[in-house]
């Protein structure tokens, strides 16, 4: 039996966006804020680099507000990269607020800021030092000290292993006014499919990079909020804008994880297996140049050479200054028998952030009146064509501001008495072929990132065109008859978005930012500013 909640906001998702949205609201709000697994589970805690924010005052608004355009490749909104930035110091004065403890200053030499204390590295996109962070481990240190928080608040109710599967809309005949008043919500613990109704829903689910086999991401980045936005009648935009990180661990056995930009920002070089730097031969910012063309860089090198993998090396710096700015990282290659203090580390490029999502306004609302989106899952316009680094958990931060002010604007005048029905499993079953659901997992991971990956052709994506369509087919089917589990909605939602990428990919028919076509090789000026927009077919949503 169902059983049901009622909240004023409700909040899925428990990063940096779903945290500070709901500490934001909670002070005159009844909060719930879910996580499909614990709550730290998602990519924020695995942030390493930092965030961005204007904190010298050397560095100026105007320049990170450049920086970002530059890298955004002629898709970013201005008005939203304006605002996000000059948003910043707030930001990180709020996140101090909370607790956060970002690394001080002392230890390092002349070229190296003072303003409110803090170090600030760089990255790559950046003409300036303005990332601070908590030494190499910068989300593990929000996500902590934001969960400690809505741990203390009384009017806020955390829900771990609670994965949402779907929104709820109140049916309204009129599919231009249909409202979402919650969401159908499945307690792993218990096996139970609950209703959550409430005032405000927020999608704070994260990003989509799971879609691709190898990523830097955690397990639950499935995409599981563009998916269920779509099928509520939510546009999505610019999804074929993946971004890959150019420096993620290479080594067979184990799993990938980030190493840093901020390491090429202190310094490291990039270096082939003969120990040649490459990294001239493509753009004259070298190891600092965004993240698209570092990354095609390598992707390059690897073809041309047949290799496995390029080096990152910053053995060259001093060895106290490694151990000290990157701790984790250092400690985390020493198990795996590499010294960063001695050694270059295998790398490649891995699958990292969804720079497109659910598309929404200056104030996180989507195209379904009281549903809003913020941070990975949402389409602010500040990325544009590729992500400048350390500019995702500003936007996670600015964004969970502009909503929760928002939402309180509007509260008190909300009212949501609508009957939602249970959740009916009177037509289903247990599965008994869950192989269906591990192989068109992996097959679907495989087609993307081989046919839809860093270097793209029409030929490649038209074949993953066919083999999603034939996926999405098998999966529908056994989604209408067996009961849910965990990893059948993410493969479900999984395919959602797969599908919309591919879409995407192929209506842009020109190479920009972190979409490079090797038959468009070329950038389209008359595509300048122009997004690309889906828009879902309005279906009824529930099962
Ligand atoms: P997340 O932190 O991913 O949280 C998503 C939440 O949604 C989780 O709680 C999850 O359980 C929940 N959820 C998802 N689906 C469901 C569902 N169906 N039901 C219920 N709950 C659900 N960005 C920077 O700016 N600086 C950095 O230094 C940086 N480093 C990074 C390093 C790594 C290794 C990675 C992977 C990313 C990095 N990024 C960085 C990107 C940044 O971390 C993310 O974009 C950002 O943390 C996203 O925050 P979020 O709150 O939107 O989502
Ligand atoms: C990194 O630390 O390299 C990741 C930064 C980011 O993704 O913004």
């Amino acid at each position: 039996m169902s059983v049901f909640h009622d909240f004023d906001v409700l909040v899925i998702g428990s990063g940096a966006a779903g945290l500070s949205l709901g500490l934001k609201v909670a002070g005159d709000a009844k909060v719930a804020i879910l996580s499909k697994n614990r709550l730290s589970e998602g990519s924020t805690s695995w942030a390493q680099g930092g965030i961005a924010a204007v904190l010298d005052n050397r560095d100026t608004t105007t320049s990170h507000i450049e920086d970002t355009m530059v890298a955004g490749a002629g898709l970013c909104h201005k008005d939203k990269v304006i605002h996000v930035v000059e948003n910043g110091r707030d930001a990180i004065d709020w996140l101090v607020e909370q607790g956060v403890a970002f690394t001080k200053e002392p230890h390092v030499g002349k070229d190296i800021f003072v303003d409110g204390d803090y170090h600030l590295t760089r990255e790559g996109g950046h003409s300036f030092r303005r990332v601070v962070h908590a030494t190499d481990a910068t989300g593990q240190e929000v996500q902590l000290s934001l969960e400690t928080q809505a741990k203390n608040h009384p009017n806020i109710s955390l829900f771990e292993n609670h994965m949402t599967v779907d929104l709820i809309s109140d049916q309204n005949p009129d599919p231009d006014k249909r409202r979402c008043v919650g969401a159908y919500v499945f307690d792993t613990d218990k096996g139970r499919m609950d209703v959550f109704r409430a005032k405000f829903t927020v999608l704070a689910t994260g990003g989509a990079s799971r879609v691709y086999l190898y990523t830097s991401n955690p397990d639950g980045s499935t995409g599981d909020g563009i998916a269920m936005a779509w099928r509520l009648g939510c546009r999505v935009a610019n999804m074929e804008f993946n971004q890959f990180h150019p420096t993620c661990l290479y080594h067979p056995e184990t799993r990938t994880f980030l190493l840093t930009e901020a390491l090429r920002g202190e310094g490291a070089y990039l270096r082939l297996p003969g120990g040649e730097r490459f990294m001239e031969n493509f753009d004259k910012r070298l190891e600092l140049a965004p993240r698209d063309i570092v990354a095609r860089a390598i992707d390059h090198e690897m073809k041309r050479l047949g290799i496995d993998c390029v080096y990152l090396d910053i053995s060259h710096k001093d060895e106290s200054f490694i151990r000290e700015h990157f701790p984790t990282i250092y400690k985390q290659c020493l198990k795996l028998g590499y010294d960063l203090t001695k050694q270059p580390i295998p790398v490649v490029p891995a699958a990292h952030y969804t720079c497109g999502g659910v598309m929404t306004d200056k104030s996180g609302r989507t195209d379904v009146a009281n549903l809003y989106a913020i941070g990975e899952v949402a389409h602010t316009g500040l990325h544009g064509a590729n992500r400048m680094a350390s500019n995702s958990l500003l936007e996670c931060l600015v964004y969970a501001k502009t909503a929760a002010e928002e939402i309180l604007s509007l509260i008190k005048n909300t009212d949501i008495s609508v009957d939602i029905k249970p959740w009916d499993e009177s037509r289903v079953m247990d599965s008994d072929e869950d192989v269906v659901i591990s192989h068109n997992w992996n097959e679907l991971r495989h087609f993307m990132w081989d046919y839809v990956g860093i270097v793209r052709t029409t030929r490649r994506l038209e074949r993953a065109a066919r083999r999603v369509d034939m996926l999405a087919g098998e999966i529908r089917e056994y989604y209408s008859h067996f009961r849910v589990s965990p990893d059948l909605l993410e493969l479900r939602n999984l395919v959602v978005v797969a599908d919309l990428i591919i879409r995407s990919a192929l209506l842009r028919t020109e190479s920009r930012g972190l979409h490079y076509m090797l038959d468009y090789p070329d950038t389209d000026p008359a595509l300048a500013g122009r997004d690309t927009i889906l828009k879902p077919p309005r279906l009824p949503t529930a099962k």
